[in-house]
């Protein structure tokens, strides 16, 4: 029952955001076959790529990068059967500033029927050469190939913005805008930067760039500090209308942000992001996490948000008691949505009478008050020796019950 929830949430959208009704949409940039795959020891056949991307259409992610086809012909392979096979999101592919990056890049995606090429280069003094006429370039030859293709989009990406002097992340940005570029990513590729200072960073860009309105400002953040959902949160307020991520929140080192994160931090608080929503079908999260999961074998963190095995698990006697009774009490996303099938209770010693009585009568058991004292007692002997009490062993503790009747 989320009746006084919903209340609460509906009060605080009223005092917070008094004069905004309609919600602007957040494209979900998945990268988990591009970013995700580089994590160590994630390599994926093709169709085990191909089997991601049917998935991520089913999740309704707006964009798949699919890969980074000059890398090899595997990969050109694989982003080459994604165009032509995956129905729905936007196809995009990967290529460095490099005119045979890009050729392959378009080469594998001009099927598509919504190609994109994302093409970046380093812009912060660490990496930086001749970065700016070699940005025009690249975004002037992807925008001359794909000219011919209606669907087609081109976004840059300045890598390591958030390292970047100011002024020449401006004028990088406005002039691959001027280039042809329509999609601005502002990567924070190693993770450096804390919320309010990402925030700013995208205000910064949307103030001092002057044709930023013909672009989407895309952000793509690294979980170097474990500030990835974080920062492209609070860049959503900020202007952000592009948030690329992966599931589970694989990436390079500690991963890029989460999607199922950042998702359902939108959906959830949705009496403080009044103004944004996403398209993403939310029953599909948990069957996609744990394909990914299983494909790329890399286990998801029990206490993971969202996905983890614990992340709908209650193990205190207060809590099991508050969620039997009420779900909201310690809970604030219903499992079903995001593909979980319930809530669990792990019956451990801290578990009380009543989580003991609600488990027993979904095994079919009811149970008198009288015999629950007396097996709540058994129940404990039980759980103190074992860290949870499982399904058998209540069964065999109801055997004996029966029998000393
Ligand atoms: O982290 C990064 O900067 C990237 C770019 C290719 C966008 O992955
Ligand atoms: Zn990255």
């Amino acid at each position: 029952n989320l009746t006084s929830l919903e209340q609460q949430t509906e009060h605080s959208t009223i005092t917070k955001k008094e004069n905004h009704t309609v919600s602007e949409k957040v494209y979900i940039f998945d990268t988990t076959l591009r970013d995700a795959e580089q994590t160590p020891g994630a390599a994926l056949n093709l169709g085990e790529k191909l089997e991601i991307a049917k998935h991520l259409a089913k999740l309704k992610v707006d964009i798949i990068e699919a890969g980074f086809p000059v890398s090899s012909p595997g990969d050109f392979d694989a982003v080459t059967r994604i165009s032509n096979e995956v129905e729905g999101p936007e196809i995009c592919a990967l290529s460095r500033v490099i005119e045979k990056d890009i050729t392959a890049a378009w080469g594998a995606i001009k099927d598509a029927r919504k190609p994109r090429i994302h093409t970046f280069v380093g812009t912060s003094p660490i990496h930086r050469e001749q970065t700016l006429q070699m940005a025009i370039d690249a975004v002037t030859y992807a925008k001359s190939l794909s000219a011919g293709h209606p669907g087609a989009a081109i976004e840059f990406s300045p890598m390591d913005a958030g390292r970047t002097e100011l002024s020449y992340l401006y004028e990088v940005v406005e002039a691959t805008i001027a280039a042809g570029a329509t999609i601005v990513n502002i990567p924070e590729t190693v993770g450096w930067t804390v919320p309010s200072e990402f925030g700013k960073l995208i205000a910064d860009i949307k103030a001092n760039v002057p044709n930023i309105d013909r672009a989407i400002i895309s952000v793509h953040c690294h979980n170097d500090l474990g500030l990835a959902v974080a920062n492209s949160l609070v860049a959503i307020e900020n202007g952000a209308r592009q948030v690329e991520c992966t599931m589970n929140g694989l990436g390079e080192r500690a991963g890029n942000t989460s999607l199922e994160e950042v998702v359902m931090a939108i959906r959830t608080r949705r009496d403080y992001f009044s103004d944004y929503y996403t398209d993403i079908n939310t029953k599909e999260i948990v069957p996609i996490s744990r394909r990914v999961s299983r494909t790329m074998g890399i286990p998801v963190q029990p206490n993971k948000a969202i996905v983890g095995a614990n992340a709908f698990a209650h193990s205190s006697g207060i809590h099991q008691d508050g969620i039997i009774k009420q779900r909201n009490t310690f809970e604030i996303i219903d499992p079903a949505d995001v593909g979980w099938q319930e809530s669990q209770i792990i019956l451990s010693p801290r578990s009380g009478r009543n989580a003991l009585r609600h488990r027993l009568g979904a095994l079919g058991y009811e149970v008198t008050p009288e015999q629950i004292e007396k097996i709540y007692a058994r129940f404990l002997e039980v759980a103190d020796k074992k860290k949870e009490v499982h399904d058998a062993d209540l069964e065999a503790i109801m055997r004996d019950e029966v029998r000393s009747i």
